[in-house]
């Protein structure tokens, strides 16, 4: 299954159990390469995907959302100069959104720019994070030194997902559930009643088409873009407040429920969010929680974007002062 992307740059996301299996037939092997992984991408996948290059330059990171640092940043560019790489280099993210997005932003700017390939290994990375373009480190805050800058090819194996912790595997599945409620009636329904494992790759696949037919009117985040972080405003709250207790995924579960009004819909998101073993409630309070937002990035001059629910499948973008932001959400 093949996925076009139209941004600045044109490409290709290409979903195919095994793909691992025949990496030559999709990328330039011959090419100078920097293969970027974390500790715990179990190393099959490491050594199937190194064995296609001749001394690949092979750098593993620790795992874990610490490694988006300007420290790990600036190490792998002391490596890179270090080792001569060149221009000519692809850098080869293969991990998950932690690795991707720092990798892609290391891709951004070395020697202004070099060719990016994501071969992601998370359901969340898969879903979401490899498409899009967006890239960042983290410094004091979240995702706030970062560019947009698309890879030339993202290569999904979703058979790299039976290694998945399923706490990992759930967490991927809270994106999914929210491309459904933003945008897709009939995807909210399935992964609520079917088994989706063993179809996995027709859900990444509409997955994706969700993210580019969005993405594709708005490629660096000015408008209908925003309408992907629907659940995120309570949910990073929530991840800030739990110190990182919980996933991202779990977060924007929480996120979700809490802006959700009518009761109808508010039970079925949490019947499919109970059936992956997801959060839909946490302790912390609503002051503590706006508290949080103000400092939000995306808050502007006391204004905030916040996504609202007509219906499953219809959301909605609405301008708000931060003050306002109590009569929505209910934690
Ligand atoms: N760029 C974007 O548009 C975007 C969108 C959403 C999230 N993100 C970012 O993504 C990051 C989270 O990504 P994530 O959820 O993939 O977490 P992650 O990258 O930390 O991966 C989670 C864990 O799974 C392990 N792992 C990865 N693949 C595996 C596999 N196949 N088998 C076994 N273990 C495996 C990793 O080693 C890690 O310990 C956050 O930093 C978030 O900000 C970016």
């Amino acid at each position: 299954m093949k996925i076009t992307i139209y941004a600045s740059t044109t490409y290709d996301v290409i979903i195919k159990r095994s793909i691992l299996d025949e990496l030559d037939k999709h990328i330039d092997c011959t090419k100078e390469t920097v293969i970027i992984t974390d500790n715990l991408i179990p190393k099959e996948y490491v050594s199937k995907v190194s064995s296609y290059f001749n001394a690949p330059l092979v750098i593993e990171l620790p795992s874990g959302e610490n490694t988006k640092s300007f420290e790990h940043y600036i190490n792998l560019m002391t490596k890179l100069v270090n080792k001569n790489v060149t221009r000519a280099v692809q850098i080869i993210a293969l991990g998950g959104g932690v690795i991707g997005d720092l990798s892609g932003f290391v891709a951004s700017t070395f020697m202004r720019g070099v060719d990016f390939i994501q071969i992601p290994t998370t359901l969340l990375a898969q879903i979401d994070s490899s498409v899009g373009g967006k890239v960042a480190i983290n410094h004091l805050r979240k995702n706030i030194i970062g560019s947009f800058y698309q890879p030339k090819k993202v290569i999904i194996d979703p058979d790299t997902l039976k290694t998945l912790e399923d706490r990992q595997f759930n967490n991927g599945v809270a994106e999914m559930i929210k491309y459904g409620l933003i945008y897709d009636k009939n995807l909210f329904r399935r992964i609520l009643n079917e088994e989706i494992k063993s179809n996995i790759e027709e859900y990444i696949y509409r997955c994706i088409e969700i993210k580019r037919d969005i993405v594709v009117e708005d490629e660096r985040d000015y408008g209908r873009r925003h309408i992907l972080n629907f659940g995120h405003t309570v949910g990073h709250a929530v991840e800030v407040l739990s110190d990182y207790g919980y996933l991202h995924g779990e977060a924007i579960s929480i996120g979700m429920v809490s802006v959700i009004n009518d009761e109808r819909i508010k039970k079925e998101v949490i019947k499919v969010l109970r059936k992956y073993s997801l959060p839909t409630h946490s302790n912390f309070n609503i002051e503590d929680i706006i508290d949080k937002v103000k400092n939000d990035k995306k808050a502007i001059n006391d204004k905030i974007k916040i996504v609202l629910l007509d219906d499953i499948g219809k959301g909605r973008i609405k301008e708000i002062s931060i003050s306002e932001l109590k009569q929505y959400i209910r934690m």
